[in-house]
């Protein structure tokens, strides 16, 4: 198929003209509403989450509802017509009774289209030539039978990917470098459900693929080692975006915990906001392979090298990766693109750490017109970061020397070290942002993992000077936040305003069914132009069950349980066909990789069974209707 033809995110929602004509309607009473969510927010959710079963018209009642205005649509609510499962624990998936799920493509199957894999304790070249692991974000472009997937890699532990502690040799290293980073591959619906199907465009990305870097750090000599060395690679890539020019994002985000220091030194203040240490997570790469090796000077900026959002063009196999400077260097989570007025490009980011912030980037013009000029909309623009205030509004804090604070600054250094930057600026330091989706009403939502170091005692990790940790604010107001919660914003001048007012959608503790907490961690996110938000969870779930992927009514707050993962794993990545008959979801380490824990994809057969492999898996409805109906 032809990408160029495929829905961009505004034409996948309604029409603009809907989309503006509601908004207006409504701004004038979500502005008084969110006044009242600052105070009064716990009451009205607790009494909305109350009743997640209920119909949406009598759920719309409750406070949230409320909140949201006089849109006749919006207190109808979507369709949520399905089962809520109990919770649910063990080896192997559950989904709601009306809906199916089948697995689509896991770890080590072959990019070739043979539906065939490597067996387990595959070399790297043929970890190059398969699925890597740690299936994250991902998009699909295509229609509803046939298209291109791709697939963010995020990581995989080296006990998982080669079944040892540590690597001992440079091929171990590279076996496991092989399996991050992206798949693009191509999809068919055929007799037999959805295949890889065999394409001149499937491709791997990998940590040793060429990579270009555009935008205005681009030469910069903090992103150029004394060795000489070409830029090479994309790491821990989590959730993602798309382009309404037919591309897709991917996104670094704990890229510190690769590196290493094979021969002792000290961290800059750099190195410690960004959080690397002598052994990172623990992968051994720097034994091995000098780029991630902290104490070699040949590879001093090799670091900088990561924490970016990385555009890639599905129809285009031949070309680089390209890593836009101009969106930052922050622990991406994903990037949320958006054509905001005048037909910018507008992307929203989280920075996914305790403490860390959001943020947001303008194309300088028109994305067509900067296109046309043979311009990427992602080279040139405006960066910011959020600012919270407890009365319900906010502000984006602009990330260049034109802002005061930053004038002794040059842009290379606040691109490269945004955090640090963020930091001068006094942004608001949230509870670990991760997804970021935009709403039926352009409300952005997004998820707040959690945090449980909100009012603890101690400083956060890199600041200078020390910072303590904060307690509650209005933003954030659980310390600490062992749940997360999720909240929105609505941009002012249709998103590309330095202004915007704000509530907090759902409390993961307030969310409740029949048999006590429902969920915890919300981390992937996505609403649905019918107003139904899909949140994915990873983490501790509250009653011990399976991480899971819920669906909420962005009306009234009300969630009901769609679909629960196997032990160990976390849910996340999602993406549907256009006519949303089909979604396509991730379950990530599953078991953690221990077999005694599931066999997933594989039938549960305990310790001796096969090594559990993530998955794309697909998800219908068995009527055929719209996904979460
Ligand atoms: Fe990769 Fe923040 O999850
Ligand atoms: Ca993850
Ligand atoms: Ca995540
Ligand atoms: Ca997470």
């Amino acid at each position: 198929m032809d990408v160029d033809q495929v829905p961009s995110n505004p034409s996948t929602h309604d029409s603009f003209d809907d989309v503006l004509s509601r908004r207006l309607s409504r701004r004038t009473v979500m502005v008084g509403g969110l006044a009242t969510a600052a105070v009064g927010f716990l009451g009205a959710r607790t009494a909305a989450a109350s009743a997640p079963d209920a119909a949406p018209a009598d759920a719309a009642s409750a406070g949230a509802g409320r909140a949201l205005g006089s849109g006749s649509r919006a207190n109808r609510g979507p369709r949520i017509a399905f089962t809520s499962i109990p919770r649910h624990a063990g080896p192997m998936p559950a989904i709601a009774p009306e809906y199916d799920w089948s697995v689509l493509i896991p770890w080590r199957e072959k990019l070739d289209g043979s539906g065939t894999s490597f067996p387990y304790g595959l070399t790297s070249d043929e970890q190059a030539q398969s699925i890597g692991i740690g299936h994250d974000g991902m998009w699909y472009f295509g229609d509803g039978s046939d298209g291109m997937l791709c697939i963010n890699h995020e990581f995989g532990t080296t006990p998982h990917v080669i079944g040892k502690p540590l690597p001992t040799s440079l091929e171990d290293v590279r076996v496991v470098q092989h399996a991050h980073g992206v798949s693009v591959v191509k999809i068919r619906r055929g007799r037999k459900g959805w295949r890889v199907a065999s394409s001149r465009r499937n491709r791997r990305i990998h940590v040793n693929t060429p990579v270009t870097f555009s935008g205005p750090a681009a030469s910069s000599a903090l992103l150029q080692n004394p060795a000489g060395n070409p830029t090479l690679g994309t790491l821990n890539n989590c959730a993602n975006g798309y382009t309404p020019w037919g591309t897709y994002l991917t996104c670094e985000e704990n890229f510190n915990g690769y590196f290493g220091r094979r021969s002792g030194g000290t961290n800059t203040q750099e190195l410690n906001r960004y959080g690397f240490s002598p052994n990172g997570f623990g992968y051994g790469w720097h034994l091995f392979d000098d780029r991630f090796d902290l104490s070699n000077p040949a590879y001093v900026n090799e670091p900088n090298r990561f924490g970016w959002v990385v555009e890639i063009d599905p129809t285009k196999p031949e070309q680089p990766p390209v890593k836009r400077t101009a969106l930052g260097r922050v622990k991406h989570e994903g990037a949320t693109v958006v054509v905001g007025r005048g037909g910018r490009a507008v992307v929203y980011t989280g920075d996914d750490e305790v403490f860390d912030y959001i943020y947001k980037f303008v194309s300088a013009d028109n994305w067509k017109s900067m296109r046309a000029r043979g311009v990427s909309p992602l080279d040139e623009g405006t960066l910011y970061v959020a600012k919270f205030a407890d009365d319900g509004t906010g502000q984006w804090l602009e990330l260049s020397p034109n802002n005061p604070l930053l004038a002794d600054r040059t842009i290379d250094w606040i691109l490269v070290n945004t955090r640090l930057a963020a930091d001068i600026l006094g942004a608001t330091r949230m509870d670990r942002p991760e997804w970021i989706t935009v709403g039926r009403d352009e409300r952005m939502y997004c998820t707040l993992t959690n945090n449980t170091r909100r009012g603890t005692a101690g400083t956060i990790a890199g600041t200078i000077p020390p910072v303590p940790r904060p307690g509650a604010d209005a933003a954030n107001p659980l310390a600490p936040n062992p749940d997360g919660h999720i909240i929105r914003w609505l941009d002012s001048d249709k998103h590309v305003g330095t202004t915007f007012t704000w509530d907090i959608f759902l409390l993961s503790k307030d969310v409740a069914d029949a048999e006590g907490q429902m969920y915890g961690s919300p981390d992937g996110i996505w609403a649905d132009p019918d107003g139904r938000v899909f949140i994915q969870t990873d983490g501790a779930q509250p009653g011990g069950q399976n991480d899971q992927m819920l669906v909420a009514d962005a009306a009234t707050g009300a969630v009901k349980r769609l679909f629960a993962g196997v032990s160990g794993c976390e849910v996340t990545g999602i993406t549907v066909t256009p006519d949303r008959r089909t979604m396509f979801v991730n379950l990530q380490h599953p078991g953690d990789g221990n077999p005694a824990a599931t066999n997933f994809p594989e039938p549960f057969t305990g310790a001796g069974g096969p090594v559990p492999r993530d998955a794309t898996i697909v998800i219908t409805r068995k009527d055929g209707r719209v996904i979460g109906s």
